[in-house]
C-alpha cells in the first residue's frame, strides 16, 4: 500500500506589497486614533482632522488603511473610497470614485441590485477602488462636476441614508504641489459642514519634505502617524500568528531566528514566514531547522528589493548610497554633511545626489534631518555589496 502524500496546506503568509496579512499585528495607536476619528464623525457631528500615515516602503501603510476601512464598515456600515495617487490626475480619479460612491448611496449602481442596503456586509463588497467593488468607468462621465460639487452631493446622499464616508488616499507623495493644494482647499471647505467624513492618507516620508509652501495648511495640521518596523512582541505575533492559526505552530527558536533576520520589518516578516512554511512542508511544526533552511531564500527575496533600488541609481548616486551605508554603520542618524565627509566632498557639491535619491524614493530624511534608506536592511546590503 502506498502512503498518500500529506495534503497541501495553503501558505498563510502574504509576501508582497498591498497584501492584507492573515494576522494583522500591532499598530494600536493608529487604529485607536482612526476609531476615534470615525466616532467623532459618526456620532459627534464634527469633521475630525485627517490622519496621515508616513513611513518607509513595506512597513504596512496600505494594509493599515485597509484595517481602517474594515473598522468603518464593521462599526459604522460606511463604505470607503480608495484612491492611489499616480503620477497624474489624483483629483480626476478621486472625483470619479466619489461619483461612484454617490451612486452606491443612491442605490442605482448598475451592478448593485436596487434593494441593496448600505449595511456592513454589503459595504465590504463595495470598497470603491479596491478590486471587487463597484466598477468605476471614467469614460462614462459626462458631467462636468468639480471635486467640490461631487463631494457635496455624495455626502448629502450618505446622510440621507444615515451613513458616512471614509476616503483613503494612498501614495500621496506622488501628487504634485498643485494637486495637494487643490485637494487641501476642497477638504478644508468641508470642515465647517460637519459632514460624517473621515480622511486617512498614506505616504512615503518624502511627503514631509513638502511641508512648508508645497503642503497645504489643511494637511500640515493633520494628525501625523509615523510607522516603522514592528516592535518585538508585535513582530512575533505577525510572524507566528498565521502559522498558529493554520495548525502548524512555530517553535520559539525558529521564531527567534526569523525575527533576527527580519528586524521586525513587516514586509520581511511575511517573506520569512512564507519560506519557513515552505521549508516545513509535511511537518506538524515549524522548527529551527526549517527556519535555518529558509534563510538563504529569505535573503535572496529581500535582495531583490535592494537590487531594484541600486540598479535604478546612477554611478554617482551609488557612490552616495555607499557613503550613506558607511556613515550609518557608525552614526545613528547621519546628516548630509556626515555623508559628504565619507565621500571626502563638500556637502554642497553632493547635495544634488541626496536630493535626487530622496526624489526617487531610495532614501529619506527624517524629521530630525537624519538620512535613512527607505527599505530597512538596505544599508547592510550596500556595505556588503560595495565592500571591495
Ligand atoms: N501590522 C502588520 N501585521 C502583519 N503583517 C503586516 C503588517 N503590516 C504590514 N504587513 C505586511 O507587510 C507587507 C507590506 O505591507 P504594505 O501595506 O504593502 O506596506 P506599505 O504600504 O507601507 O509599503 C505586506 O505583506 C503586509 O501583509
Ligand atoms: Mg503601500
Amino acid at each position: 500500500m502506498r502512503t498518500q502524500p500529506p495534503a497541501r496546506q495553503p501558505n498563510p503568509y502574504r509576501p508582497g506589497f498591498n497584501q492584507a496579512p492573515l494576522v494583522f499585528a500591532g499598530r494600536t495607536e493608529v487604529l485607536d486614533a482612526a476609531n476615534e476619528a470615525l466616532e467623532v464623525a459618526a456620532f459627534d457631528g464634527r469633521t475630525p482632522r485627517p490622519l496621515i500615515l508616513v513611513g518607509p516602503r513595506g512597513v504596512g501603510k496600505t494594509v493599515t488603511l485597509g484595517e481602517i476601512s474594515h473598522a468603518a464598515a464593521e462599526q459604522h456600515s460606511w463604505p470607503t473610497v480608495h484612491v492611489e495617487a499616480k503620477r497624474a490626475d489624483l483629483i480626476g480619479e478621486l472625483t470619479a470614485r466619489l461619483r461612484a460612491a454617490r451612486e452606491l448611496f443612491e442605490g442605482n449602481t448598475p451592478d448593485t441590485p436596487k434593494r441593496a442596503r448600505v449595511t456592513g456586509a454589503k459595504v465590504q463588497a463595495s470598497v470603491l477602488g479596491i478590486g471587487g467593488g463597484v466598477e468605476v468607468s471614467r469614460t462614462a462621465d459626462t458631467s462636468q462636476d468639480t471635486l467640490n460639487d461631487v463631494l457635496r452631493s455624495v455626502m448629502t446622499a450618505a446622510m440621507a441614508r444615515n451613513a458616512g464616508l471614509l476616503v483613503t488616499l494612498d501614495e500621496l507623495q506622488n501628487a504634485s504641489a498643485a494637486e495637494l493644494h487643490e485637494l487641501g482647499g476642497v477638504l478644508q471647505e468641508t470642515v465647517p459642514e460637519n459632514w460624517p467624513l473621515v480622511i486617512a492618507i498614506a505616504a512615503l516620508p518624502s511627503l514631509r519634505e513638502k511641508r512648508g509652501s508645497q503642503l497645504p495648511t489643511y494637511l500640515e495640521r493633520a494628525e501625523w502617524h509615523p510607522l516603522d518596523s514592528l516592535p518585538g512582541p508585535d513582530a512575533r505575533e505577525a510572524l507566528t500568528g498565521p502559522a498558529e492559526q493554520s495548525g502548524r505552530p512555530m517553535d520559539q527558536e525558529a521564531a527567534d531566528l526569523l525575527i533576527a533576520q527580519t528586524g521586525g520589518y513587516p514586509y520581511a516578516i511575511q517573506v520569512a514566514g512564507h519560506f519557513a512554511w515552505r521549508a516545513s512542508h509535511g511537518n506538524g511544526r515549524i522548527a529551527a531547522e526549517h527556519a535555518a533552511a529558509a534563510g538563504p531564500r529569505i535573503a535572496a527575496d529581500l535582495e531583490q528589493l535592494f537590487l531594484s533600488r541600486w540598479e535604478d541609481a546612477s554611478n554617482r548616486e551609488r557612490d552616495y548610497l555607499a557613503a550613506l551605508a558607511v556613515a550609518e554603520s557608525t552614526i545613528a542618524e547621519p546628516n548630509g554633511g556626515q555623508v559628504a565627509d565619507v565621500m571626502h566632498e563638500k556637502t554642497r557639491s553632493v547635495s544634488y545626489l541626496r536630493d535626487r535619491l530622496i526624489k526617487k524614493g531610495t532614501i529619506y530624511r527624517s524629521g530630525s534631518g537624519g538620512l535613512h534608506f527607505i527599505t530597512p536592511g538596505m544599508g547592510a546590503w550596500v556595505r556588503l555589496h560595495t565592500a571591495d
